[in-house]
């Protein structure tokens, strides 16, 4: 996709500030720190659209970047970051839960997961607790340029094995510093809006 136009819409602390508008949106999710903003960057072509830190929690609000006069990326705060106090976390979780569950708008999700890891307890929690949502699923394995190419086909199979992920759901090696995946993740992501 060529991304002509971008706009930070609102920084959203709560419900009823998410846009009104029926335009459809894609959410990323995925722990602190794993490169949500990044990939957003990467997608868009704008290195500093989206705040990005080498410290987990940068993301606080929900983001709404309005693109080419069509849809909505949301950059939403991280999970598993231990420094956030306990209420802090559950003001999060309803708040997510909230948005996933009832957000008309939102036809798919970008889960992120750092390919040199083995998927988190969370991050296998999450992708379940989407399914459940029946909510479609991109899966990102980002953070490749962090392994050797002859490492990729095994800890991408150990993505889908950990997750479990659904046939109809694709995963895709990415690199925010490199673009890999990039064109593959527009495709998987314009189907989902717009099909
Ligand atoms: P929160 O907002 O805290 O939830 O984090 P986030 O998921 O938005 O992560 P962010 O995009 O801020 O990236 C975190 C750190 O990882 C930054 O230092 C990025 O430069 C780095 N990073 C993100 N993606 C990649 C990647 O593909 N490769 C490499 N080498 N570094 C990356
Ligand atoms: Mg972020």
């Amino acid at each position: 996709m060529k991304v002509t136009d971008v706009e930070l819409t609102i920084s959203a602390a709560k419900p009823d500030q998410f846009p009104k508008g029926l335009f459809p949106e894609v959410a990323l999710s995925g722990r602190s720190n794993v490169g949500k903003s990044s990939f957003i960057n990467t997608l868009l072509q704008r290195k500093g659209m989206a705040r990005t830190s080498q410290r987990p929690g940068k993301t606080q609000t929900l983001n709404y970047y309005w693109i080419n006069d069509r849809f909505h990326f949301v950059d939403v705060p991280g999970y598993g970051y231990a420094k956030v106090s306990k209420s802090e976390r559950e003001a999060w979780g309803r708040v997510m839960e909230v948005y996933f569950q009832e957000r008309e708008q939102l036809k798919g999700v970008v889960q992120l997961v750092d390919v040199r890891h083995k998927p988190t307890e969370d991050d296998v929690m999450m992708y379940e607790w989407l399914k459940y949502h029946e909510l479609p699923v991109i899966v990102i394995a980002t953070k490749a340029d962090k392994i050797g190419r002859s490492k990729w086909a095994a800890h991408v199979d150990r993505v889908k094995k950990e997750l479990q992920v659904v046939e109809d759901d694709p995963v895709i090696l990415f690199s925010s510093e490199t673009g890999l995946g990039k064109e593959k993740a527009w495709s998987a992501i314009t189907e989902k809006l717009f099909s």
